[in-house]
């Protein structure tokens, strides 16, 4: 069975989470497709040149320990309005997307690029505001001495680069689902993403 699940939104707003819930409800794969850009994003701060570290990234890549920091987050999304790097990538996770069993993949450009014809599309969001206060939330408790008006700037600074780059830029697509976050408790976005995947699994 093939059935693509492609969750698309900004930082914060709680794509991750949700996406990991689908996957283990329905037993699919996940794929963060976030990581190969913070995977290349990473090497370009150790002097890699970007688009050779693209074409050349291994799956063990992806388990690098410093990933998740602040400075490879703007590192990964410079580098993912390169051409060349998006082109690297997208047959990787194409291949990922129509893996037997399911997949779901969650990113900015899965359901308008990576994967037109999933089955099931979302678009996670949240204010701006919200999504500060999480991940200042989620900084502090990793013992960082960071603060909000800090992280929302990097928040903003990340949307205007990732939904105003020219390839691939950030955006609902036409026949997305859109679970705004804001206001909502995650277990309550996780069941309306459950119960989405779950109609269009009766209708496939
Ligand atoms: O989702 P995450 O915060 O890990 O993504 C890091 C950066 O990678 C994003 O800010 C974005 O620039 C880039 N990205 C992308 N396309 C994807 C996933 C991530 O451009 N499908």
């Amino acid at each position: 069975m093939k059935f693509t699940v492609a969750i698309d939104g900004p930082a914060a707003a709680g794509k991750g989470t949700i996406s990991k819930a689908v996957a283990a409800h329905f037993g699919f794969a996940h794929l963060d497709t976030g990581l190969l850009y913070r995977a290349v994003g990473a090497k370009v701060l150790g002097g890699a040149n970007a688009v050779d570290a693209a074409e050349m990234l291994m799956p063990a890549d992806l388990e690098a320990g410093n990933l998740r920091t602040a400075e490879v987050a703007e590192a990964a999304s410079k580098v993912a309005a390169i051409p060349e790097v998006r082109r690297a990538l997208v047959e990787f996770q194409q291949s990922f997307a129509r893996r037997s069993g399911g997949a779901v993949l969650d990113g900015r450009d899965i359901g308008t690029v990576i994967c037109p014809e999933a089955e099931v599309k979302l678009f996670v969001t949240a204010t701006p505001e919200v999504r500060a206060q999480r991940r200042l939330l989620e900084l502090q408790a990793s013992g960082s001495e960071t603060t909000f008006d800090e992280v929302l700037a990097d928040v903003l600074a990340r949307d205007a680069r990732d939904a105003g780059r020219a390839d691939a830029p950030m955006k609902v697509a036409e026949d997305a689902v859109l679970i705004d976050t804001s206001e909502m408790e995650i277990a309550d976005a996780v069941d309306a993403a459950l119960a989405e995947v779950e109609r269009r699994r009766d209708l496939a």
